[in-house]
Parts: C-alpha cells; structure tokens; sequence
C-alpha cells in the first residue's frame, strides 16, 4: 500500500468513526481489509481503495469502517464496574427513583453485548425491584456486533470470560456449541446502532452511563466533543463509568470522580464550565 493510500484510509476511518490509527498498523489494515477487498471483487487493497474513492461508494465505507473497529469484550470485564453497579449505583437509584420506578442505563459501544447483558443480569438479581421498569440501550457502530448481540448466543470460550458458573446456569441453555442467553435477559436489552460522533441527544436521558474502552481509540478534541455531549444525556443525579484504563487527568468541569469509588463519575452542576475532561494520553491513544 503506498504512503498515500494509507493517509487516506486513516483519514476516511477518523472522519467515520474517530478511530486514530498509528503509522506503524498498515499489517493491521491489511489483515482486516483484505477480506472486504475480496468480498468487494477486489484483488488488492490498492484497488479497494480505488473503489472507494469512486461514485457510489458508501456501502462500501461503511464496512471497512466496521472491518477497523475493535470489539474486544467479555461478561464482567474488570470487575469494578459492575461491583460498583452492584453496590452503588443500583443501590443508589432505587432510593431516587422508588417514585417512578423505572432505571435507564445506557451502554454505549456495547459491542457484542457482554456489557449491557452484565448489567441486566445484575439488575435482574434485585427482587427487591421487582415490577420496576429498566431500560438498557446498547448502541455501537457496527452493525456486525450488533447482530451478533441480538442473538444473545455465545461461544464456550466466550462464556469462560468472566461470567460466573452460577450466571451461565441460571441465565443460559447450551444450544449445540453455542450457548443462549434466556429470552428474559434479552428482552431487557435494546440494541441500536449509533455512531457517538453523530447527534444522540434523541436517546433521552440516562440515570447511569457507561462508555468504555471506546474514547481510548479517539483525539484529545473527539474525546471532548463526545464527553460533551454524553453529559447532556446524564441525569444531574446520575452515574458515568469508563474504562479500567481511561481516567480523568487534570480538572474536569463535566465529571467529577467520586471519593472511594474509583471509576465511578459523577456529572458536575456547573453547566457552564468548560469542558477540560481529558482521558489518560493527551494526544489520543492509537491503536496499539
Ligand atoms: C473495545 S469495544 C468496547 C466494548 C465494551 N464497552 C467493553 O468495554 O467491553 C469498542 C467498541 O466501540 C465501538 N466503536 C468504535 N467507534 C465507535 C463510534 N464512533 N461510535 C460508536 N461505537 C464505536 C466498536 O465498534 C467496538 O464495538
């Protein structure tokens, strides 16, 4: 692939989806785009990419774009998360919202679903908020993974990771290799597609957000803009939780950590401050 061509995908993949790619990954974007090149009609990437830059093209963009995501999950991925949703924020919430009776969480770049499926396994585990309404929005980028989410069917290897035998028993049947979440636990998850560099703010308001290991992938200004606009979607009262390895550095005027809860945020009441949030890497970490 020539200097120029790679220039272009990591443009094309920024602009779509705000992945930063390092100068270094062409093996990477060669292993993940030789298959849609040849899927295409495509013998190499150069002609791919010819292609791409042809009348008529946005289908194909589309899925070199989804090709170049990294979806990389598992049930309970780093614990903490979802012993702090467990203890804090569920906890927390039903006091809030024992009026209403109604929680909504949303899980954005869920990915194949482990994520949101964790977290209404736990919400499931309450009687105590038995009759309560729960809304779990999923949303991701690629449609790939959400379709594999729906299906809610996962593979031994992918039910070893981290999922307690006791979870796998009560809330999965072996259906030949795979393994199927019930129909319960699927229905309390909506999944959507959703690029977190478009306008959500039709989503609603949330009373837990969850947005991890994505922001990684993205520029220090692409970090900002979305953290942003993710506030606006937090009820004032709400909770943010981010990646084991995404942290705030320096001050942040949208969200504060709480005291003793590491990785738990809370939205700041001064609206106006500006956003100074920064995650862990000033520049943005590429793809490693
Ligand atoms: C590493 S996975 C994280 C999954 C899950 N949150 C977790 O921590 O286990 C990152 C996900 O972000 C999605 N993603 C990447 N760019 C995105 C964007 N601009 N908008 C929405 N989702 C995006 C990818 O498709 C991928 O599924």
């Amino acid at each position: 692939m020539t200097p120029q061509d790679y220039d272009y995908l990591c443009k094309l993949l920024k602009e779509r989806s705000g992945l930063m790619l390092a100068a270094d990954k062409q093996y990477l974007v060669e292993s993940r785009l030789l298959p849609v090149a040849r899927k295409a009609g495509c013998d190499t990437l150069e002609a791919l990419i010819a292609r791409l830059k042809g009348p008529g093209s946005e289908p194909l963009k589309v899925e070199v774009t989804e090709a170049m995501t990294i979806n990389e999950s598992f049930f309970f991925r780093d614990k903490i998360p979802y012993d702090r949703f467990r203890d804090t924020i569920i906890p927390d919430m039903a006091q809030k919202r024992a009026a209403q009776k109604r929680l909504r969480v949303w899980s954005a770049a869920c990915s194949t679903g482990q994520e949101p499926y964790s977290l209404a396994m736990m919400l499931d585990g309450f009687s105590t908020l038995s009759g309560w309404q729960f809304d779990i929005i999923a949303t991701d980028i690629s449609n790939d993974v959400l379709d594999k989410a729906r299906s809610g069917c996962y593979s031994q290897f992918e039910v070893q990771r981290g999922l307690p035998i006791s979870m796998l028993m009560q809330h999965f049947e072996q259906v030949g290799d795979q393994w199927r979440l019930s129909a319960k636990i699927r229905r309390m998850v909506s999944f959507r597609q959703l690029n977190l560099l478009s306008d959500f703010s039709s989503l609603g308001q949330f009373d837990a957000i969850f947005c991890r290991n994505v922001l990684i992938y993205f520029d220090q200004p692409t970090k900002v803009d979305v953290l942003t606009r993710v506030r606006q979607r937090l009820a004032p009262d709400g909770y943010f939780v981010l990646g084991a390895a995404e942290t705030v550095v320096g001050v942040s005027d949208l969200f504060s950590p709480i005291p003793d809860k590491r990785g738990l945020y809370s939205p700041t009441t001064k609206r106006e401050a500006a956003p100074k949030l920064a995650l862990a890497g000033a520049g943005g970490q590429r793809v490693a």
